[in-house]
This record gives structure tokens, sequence and C-alpha cells, in this order.
């Protein structure tokens, strides 16, 4: 009787609290509606990350905390969505319902947002087309109510009526209470109300209907395949007891833990139309069909507009959901500190069906929350550096709004969000279209965090290594994003080389570009010491530096000689002393005058040979002249000096029209030629023009590599008057003019002098007198022609031998003549005044086969007759020069 009393005590201040709770009402709270069986309390204002709303349900005067474990008993349910957004699920038959005929549900709850005053809502909800069976299957509890009976005023009159009827309509004496519960599934226990209680299940009766409630993980149920759906099944007999009878009601419930597939687009789920452990026989007969979200249905165009599909097969009821949809959400998560993301939804299926055979109806209501197996969404930066900016200019994506970023690492360390900002580094968020978001940031390459290094010689590289720390919430969960960003600069100024040259040297200025003395110079095969530096005159100011180098120092490469010209290279490189690169080669190659061959009038001859690069490993005393005998009077590691007389070591001699030509060569003799390195050969020549005043401009010939090498010199041809016949004594220059008689003989001698080279002949070809200096006057006095003496008059010229003596070395470089003054007549008449005598000197080839006639004093018989025609000298192999005599007076 106690107990009965005490239910029905608290139904009534149930209501009274109510109704109480209703004056409390407050405009901006959150909003509630009525979704059938259930109330949904949905709270978005101001709530956010951290700033948890708690919900008590209300008792009379005390405040119940609404955990888990009151919520799975008591028909609640509590849902914190992606924004914040707490929504609280009630079924109208919760334990602190005020509910009045079983059609009207009346809810007061408080809320209690953390940093706000707590506030009351309330909310009445009209429900009252029960079906004979309503079960719920909400996340964190499943729930059936049947219908016990028709009820009627008196179960309210609790005094006056204590025996309220069941609903066979018999008028026993007391009300039917819950006395207990056998669980037919799974462990099969029996359970006294309160022991059901405490073991977490809902067990109570209304006016009309009696209702259990179960938590999931009760060992009262049991997991079945229905359909290939997996289902949590519980099914219990409940006992109402009064003082005479006891009443059985069977209760079953069934909800589905599984049935969804997906693919990358596209949420599956799948309801058996069979749920065979809440029927008792046959098909099932489905007379409404409804698809809602989180509780609430959903009208066909809205589910047309959400390209939301449900169809139904012969065995299933199949809800598909593109991912994504707006009705759902994204979550971030952490596995592993990698970024996940999942999306979240809420279906809800709604049918009420009727089995044939019996006229109960059962109304079954799924609210299904599916995620989304997890997607990973590694974060991207993305890189808007500009490099003339000199800023690295990044975007890190992309993120649900439950991501915060917290901190930014360098490598110089960690500084918070606030922190890189007050550094110039204006973090920022930014929101995507598509409801990401992430954020940009900005370091100047300037920046100590900006690492620097050259990639090429002239090319910076900025890198910025940073990693981004972030949290999920409200889990807090940290993952981190590291990225390396490169800008790559072509902003160094390199080092340069410039130079020139003079008659010696080569003068080399550097300038250090914008990397200052960080380099390495490289002159010739050296690097530039102290001690080369000194060496080579070395200056330098903020911006340059100078040497300036021998062209015959060490650290020059000599690359050709030509006949008085030494052509010199020097090599600069700079080098990078940091990476080895070369900055900058320099290479400047001059001629320098030089004399590689001297030529001297006794017929000696220099030659200097010298070591060029394309022969690096020559021995320079190894070489020789055309006689192996015939080695260097000096060499060292470059030069080897050649001093020769013409008539030895292989010299040659060849004459032109113009000259006469000794030859010889400077090479490695009989070495020569064994590899390409040691082909050394130096073509020495000397030309000699016979004139002590005439200079042969000689010209460079094309010969073969490594040199050739023409001197030049002159043989000097003279012509003396001699005192008398004898040949021994002559007028010396200081004594012209000489003044002599007529018929006086004039004894003339013509001398190649100093020449010491035997072979070589001088000849008289033409010789003449004229009173004139110029030797083309006219009058014109032959006296040799053609060799021979003129037989104009009868006092003709006479040829002298000529026998070797002290002065007289070679007879073939002397010849000697007499003429007799009144040679000189003009009509008859003698000349008196000024004579000059001039001759054309031939000087060839004593014993040159193909110039016989060269020793040969006179060609042709001399005759009477001028005009008859003479034999023309050969040309080819002589050289014919001018000589005349000082003045000389006749008196
Ligand atoms: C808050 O709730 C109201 C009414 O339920 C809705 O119109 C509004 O869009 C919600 N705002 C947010 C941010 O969820
Ligand atoms: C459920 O039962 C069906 C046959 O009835 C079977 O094909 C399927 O594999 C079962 N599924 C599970 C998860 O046991
Ligand atoms: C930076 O953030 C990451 C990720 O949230 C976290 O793991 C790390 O401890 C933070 N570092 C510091 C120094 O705060
Ligand atoms: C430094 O030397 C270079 C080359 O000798 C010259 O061009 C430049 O003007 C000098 N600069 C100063 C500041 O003296
Ligand atoms: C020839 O003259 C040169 C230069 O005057 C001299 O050095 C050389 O010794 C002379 N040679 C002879 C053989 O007299
Ligand atoms: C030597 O040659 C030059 C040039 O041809 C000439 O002018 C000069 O008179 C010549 N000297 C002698 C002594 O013949």
């Amino acid at each position: 009787m106690g107990h009965f009393l005490g239910f029905r005590m608290l139904w009534f201040l149930l209501i009274a609290l109510g109704i109480e709770a209703q004056k409390h009402s407050i405009p901006r709270g959150p909003n509630v509606e009525c979704l059938g069986g259930l109330l949904r309390l949905s709270s978005n204002e101001s709530w956010s990350w951290g700033h948890q709303l708690e919900i008590d349900a209300v008792d009379g005067a005390t405040f119940l905390p609404i955990t888990m474990e009151l919520a799975s008993q008591c028909g609640f349910r509590k849902k914190i969505d992606h924004w914040g957004n707490t929504k609280l699920f009630a079924s109208v038959l919760n334990c602190f319902v005020d509910s009045t005929d079983d059609e009207s549900f009346a809810l007061t709850v408080r809320l209690r947002p953390s940093g706000s005053p707590a506030f009351e809502v309330s909310k009445t909800c009209q429900y009252s087309a029960w079906a004979s069976r309503e079960i719920i299957c909400n996340e964190n509890y499943m729930e059936v109510s049947v219908r016990r009976r028709v009820p009627t005023l008196e179960d309210f009159d609790l005094t006056e009526h204590e025996g309220v009827d069941d609903d066979d309509g018999d008028q026993a004496s007391s009300p039917l209470k819950l006395w207990k519960v056998q669980f037919l599934t799974g462990a099969s226990r029996t359970m006294t109300l309160e022991e059901a209680h405490n073991a977490g299940f809902g067990l109570s009766v209304s006016r009309t209907r009696a209702v259990l409630r179960s938590p999931f993980d009760k060992p009262e149920i049991v997991m079945m395949n229905v359909s290939g759906i997996p289902m949590q099944v519980i099914k219990a007999s409940t006992y109402l007891k009064r003082k005479w009878m006891v009443k059985l009601l069977d209760s079953a419930a069934a909800c589905p833990s599984g049935g969804v597939t997906f693919t990358e687009e596209m949420i599956t789920w799948q309801l058996p139309i069979r749920i065979s452990p809440l029927l008792s026989s046959n098909s099932p007969t489905i007379f409404e069909l409804h698809m809602g979200i989180e509780g609430k249905r959903l009208d066909a165009s809205i589910m047309a507009a959400r390209n939301y599909k449900l169809t139904k097969t012969n065995s299933h009821l199949i809800v598909e959901i593109p991912v994504g949809s707006v009705d759902g959400y994204y979550k971030s998560h952490v596995f592993d500190y990698q970024y996940y993301i999942t999306y979240n939804i809420e279906p809800m299926l709604e049918v009420l069906w009727r089995e044939e055979a019996m006229y109960d109806d059962t109304r079954y209501k799924v609210l299904f929350p599916i995620i989304t197996p997890p997607m990973a969404r590694p974060p991207f930066i993305q890189d808007y550096t500009v490099g003339e900016n000199r800023v690295f200019d990044l975007f890190v994506g992309s993120f649900l709004a439950d991501v915060d970023l917290v901190n930014i690492s360098f490598t110089s360390g960690v500084m918070s969000v606030a922190e890189a900002n007050a550094q110039g580094f204006n973090v920022q968020e930014h929101m995507l279209p598509n409801g990401f978001k992430g954020y940009s940031l900005q370091v100047p390459f300037s920046d100590p965090v900006v690492h620097q290094e050259n990639s090429a010689v002239d090319v910076t590289d900025n890198i910025l290594l940073v990693t981004f720390g972030f949290v999920t919430l409200p889990e807090n969960a940290p993952f981190s994003h590291p990225g390396m960003l490169k800008a790559s600069l072509q902003d160094i100024v390199l080092p340069n080389v410039v130079g020139t040259c003079d008659q010696k040297y080569f003068y080399i200025t550097v300038a250090y570009g914008s990397q200052g003395h960080n380099f390495d110079t490289v002159v010739g095969q050296r690097k530039l010491s102290p001690d080369i530096a000194e060496e080579h005159r070395y200056t330098q100011n903020d911006t340059h530096f100078s040497i300036t180098v021998h062209f015959l120092a060490q650290d020059a490469a000599f690359e050709m000689v030509w006949a008085s010209t030494l052509r010199s290279r020097l090599n600069v490189v700079l080098r990078n002393s940091v990476n080895d690169w070369n900055l900058k080669d320099f290479s400047l190659s001059c001629s320098f005058p030089m004399t590689m061959t001297e030529c001297f009038s006794n017929g000696t001859m220099t030659a200097l040979a010298v070591k060029v690069e394309s022969v690096p490993d020559l021995d320079m005393s190894q070489l020789t002249l055309k006689d192996s005998r015939c080695k260097p009077a000096y060499s060292d590691h470059i030069f080897a000096l050649f001093s020769f007389g013409v008539s030895t070591c292989g010299t040659t001699r060849k004459f032109t029209n113009h000259h006469m030509i000794y030859e010889n060569e400077v090479s490695l003799g009989s070495r020569k030629a064994i590899t390409a390195a040691d082909q050394y050969l130096i073509m020495v020549s000397c030309y000699y023009g016979i004139n002590d005043t005439y200079t042969l401009p000689f010209g460079t010939m094309p010969n073969p590599e490594p040199v050739v090498d023409a001197g030049m010199g002159v043989f000097i041809v003279r012509m003396q008057l001699a005192l008398d016949s004898s040949y021994s004594f002559f007028y010396l220059e200081e004594h012209y003019p000489v003044v002599k008689y007529l018929r006086e003989p004039l004894y003339f001698e013509v001398q190649l002098m100093q020449n010491t080279d035997p072979q070589v002949e001088l000849s008289l070809e033409n010789c003449w007198a004229t009173s004139a200096e110029e030797r083309t006057s006219v009058p014109k006095w032959d006296i040799i022609v053609d060799g021979c003496e003129s037989l104009a008059d009868s006092y003709h010229t006479i040829f002298h031998p000529v026998s070797a003596d002290a002065r007289v070395h070679f007879r073939s470089h002397f010849k000697r003549f007499e003429v007799q003054m009144f040679t000189f007549t003009s009509e008859g008449v003698a000349l008196k005044g000024p004579v000059f005598v001039h001759c054309d000197v031939i000087i060839c080839e004593a014993t040159s086969p193909a110039d016989g006639l060269c020793s040969r004093a006179c060609i042709n018989k001399p005759t009477m007759s001028t005009a008859s025609k003479k034999a023309r000298r050969s040309t080819g192999n002589v050289h014919m020069e001018p000589v005349s005599s000082g003045k000389i007076v006749l008196i």
C-alpha cells in the first residue's frame, strides 16, 4: 500500500514542480521543440568551447545534474555538436516529466552555462497518438512503452478510489503497481523494482502505459543478427501486482547497432523491415514511414533538396545520405598526431507498422548517430611568397573550426601566436568558402628565423623551417604540421676581374662584389698568399684589390713564341673558399715584346727557347740545335739560350731576292716527337740584308706549333779607296773628299764586312762613276758591266786578285779593281771635279750548284760592242745591293 502511495505522490509532486518552473522561462533561452514522443532542446547561444553548458533535471527543490547514468535511465540524451551547441533529447516519458492524461507533457530543466547565471527552461508538449507499443532507440538507451489500458479519471483519485481498474475493467479494490521484472534475454534474471532501478533500468507506469528503459551495456541485452543487421535486443515481462492478482506485460525492444556502409560520398544505412524479435508472427504492414534528422521528421521536399533517399526493399529500409550534407557536421580528430576529420550526422527512421493477425500497432523510432570513418586530411602549406618582396608569405590549411593554432616553432624556438604577431609575423585566421579555415603567416627573409644558403654562385636560398602546433577543441588533442619553404634570389653581385697589359706587366683589378672578401684568389697555379701578393705588388681599397704580374712570372703561362714577341697569359680564378665554387674565371693574354733571336753582323746568332704551356714536361736543357752536339749555353726550367756561329751547328743558308737567311732549329733532336708532348721545334732564322742601316721588317710565318722565330741582321758591304795597288792602306772617312790627279789610277776594294761564312761570295755586277752623288745621275761612266771590265776606252778597268792575309780571312768576301782617271771624259774632254763611284754588289753562295755563275767574275767575253747582246746573270739566288764610294775630286 505504502509503495503505491509513494508512487502516486511522486507524480503529484512533478506536476506541481512543472507549473512552478514555468514561471522562470527566460526569453533568450534555447529552442525547445516537440517531436512526437521526444522533446528536443537546442542551445546555440553563446556557450562556445570551453564554456560548457551543464543541464540539471529539476526534481522538486533539488536539481539533479543529468549525468550519463541518469540520462540513460531516465530517457535523456545530451549531445554537443561540432559548433559547441548543446542539444538535449528527452523522451516524453522521462522520469521528471509532468504528464497530464498521457497527452500533455511538461518538462523543466535548469541550464548552467559556465560563467553565466543558471536559469530554467520549461516546455509542454502534446502527444496523444500513442501506438500500442512505442519503441525509441536513442544513442544511450532503448525505451519501450506498451499500452496498459485506457486511462480513467479514477487514476488520479488517490484517496477515494484506491482500487483502480486494470485494463480488463475488472472492478478490483486496489490499483496495479510495478512489482518485478523478469528479463527473458541474456542473463535472464528476475529483479524487484528496486533491484532493477539500482541496476540502471528505468521502469515506470503511467496512467495508460508501462515503460521499460535500458542502457545498452546490460547483460540482459543480447546481440542478434536480424536480416544481416546486428541488433541489440531486450525482452522482459513486467509484473504488475495488486492485492489478489498479478498482471504480466510483455515488453521487447530491439535497436540496430550496425547496418551502415560508407563510400567517399555516400552514407547508406539499412534497417530490417522484419525486426523478428519484435514480431510475434508474420510480416508487418507499414502504415507510416518517415525519415528525419536528430529526431525531427523531414518532409519530402527537403529530403529531395538535400539528396536524401529513403527506399524500401522486400527486406530493408534503406537511407542514403550524401557525406557533407548540411544536417551533419565535420569534426576534427587526432590519431597518432595526424589530423583526421569525420562527418557526423544523426538520421532518424520512424516506422508505424501493424501485424496482420493482431490489432496492435508499433511505432518504432531510431535516432541513429553515424560517424564516418576518420578521413585523413593532412594539412598543406601553400607558398605565396614573391621573392622580390623578401617576405615569406604562406598559408597553412585547411582545418575545421574546432582546430586552433596554438604555437609556431622555428629553428630558433617556439612562439605562441601572440608572440609571433608581436614579432611582426602577422598570423591571421582565414575562413574558407567550404567551411574550413586556415592561417596565414608572413616572415621577412631578414628575420633570424630564416636561414640563408647558396645554391649557386650568385643565388641566395632563403629557407624557412616552420612547424605549426594545433589542438582540436574541446579535446585539446595536439598535432602539428611542419613545412619548409625556400625562396631563391639571384641577389649576389659576384666579384669581378678586369685586366690590362703593357710592355712588361699584367695589371689585374678585382672588384669584391657583394659578398666581401669571402673568396680565394688563384693566380696561375698558386693561391694568392701574402707572400705572393707582395711579389705581385698587391694593393687594395674598400672595393677592389689590384696586383701587377710580370709577364715572365712563374704564374704566367706562355702560349706562343714569335720572332720578337712572347704571348703570355695570366689566369685568375676567384673561388668561394667554403664550397669551392668558381666565382670567376678570368684569363688575360697579351703579347709582350721580347728578343728571341739576335743576329750579329759577325755571324753569331743567339736563340732563346721558351717553354710553352703546350709542352709542359719539356726539360729545357735537353734541347739542341740541328747539330745535337750544340746544347744550350744556359738553361733553366723555362728558358734555354743558344749562341752559335752561322757556319756551325748545322746552320743552313738560303738566298732570296732581298736577303740572305741563316736557319737552324731548336728541338729535342734525336729524341724528338716521341710523343706529342715532346714536339717542340723552334725555327731560328736570321735575315741579313746587305746594308748597314737597312732593317727588314720580318713577318711571322704561320709555322706549325709551337713556334717559329726569325731574327734579322745586316751584312755590311764597304767600298774603300786604297792608297796603292798593294791594297794595304786605305783612305779613311776623314780623308774624303780625296783629291786625285788625272791619269792617277784609283784602287777600289769592295768588302763584305764581319761575315765569317766562307761559303758566301761577293761579286761586282755593275760599277760606274757619276759626277753627282746620286747613283742614277748623268753623265755616267761604266767601269764594270755585268761583272766584266768595261771596254769603253783604252784605259779600261783592271781586276786585281785578292790574297789572304791578316786582314783578308775570306778571299771570296773581297773584290778589287783599278780605274784610270781619264776614263771619265765627256766629248773627249777629261772630267774634272767630283766623281762618285757606285757598284751593284751581289752576295751569293759560292758553291751553290744552282748558280754556278756566282763565282765567275765575268760572264760574257768582253767585246768592243756595248750593244751586243749579253747573257744575264741569274738573279734567283743572289742578292744585289748597292754600294758607293765617297766623293773623289779629280784635278
Ligand atoms: C541557433 O538556433 C537558431 C534557432 O534554433 C537558428 O536559427 C540559428 O541558425 C542557430 N545558430 C547557430 C549558429 O547554430
Ligand atoms: C547474419 O545472418 C546472415 C544470414 O542470415 C549471414 O549471411 C550474415 O553473415 C550474418 N551476419 C553477421 C554479422 O553475423
Ligand atoms: C606547441 O603546440 C604543439 C601542438 O599543439 C604542442 O604539442 C607543443 O607542446 C606546443 N609547444 C609548446 C612549447 O608549447
Ligand atoms: C678602389 O680601387 C678601384 C680600382 O683601383 C677604383 O676604381 C676605386 O675608385 C677605388 N675606390 C676607392 C673608394 O678608392
Ligand atoms: C760577335 O758579336 C757579338 C756581339 O758583339 C759577340 O758577343 C760575339 O762574341 C761575337 N762573336 C765572335 C765569334 O766574335
Ligand atoms: C741601306 O738601305 C737603306 C734603305 O734602303 C738606304 O736608305 C741606305 O742608303 C742604304 N745604305 C747604304 C750604305 O747603302
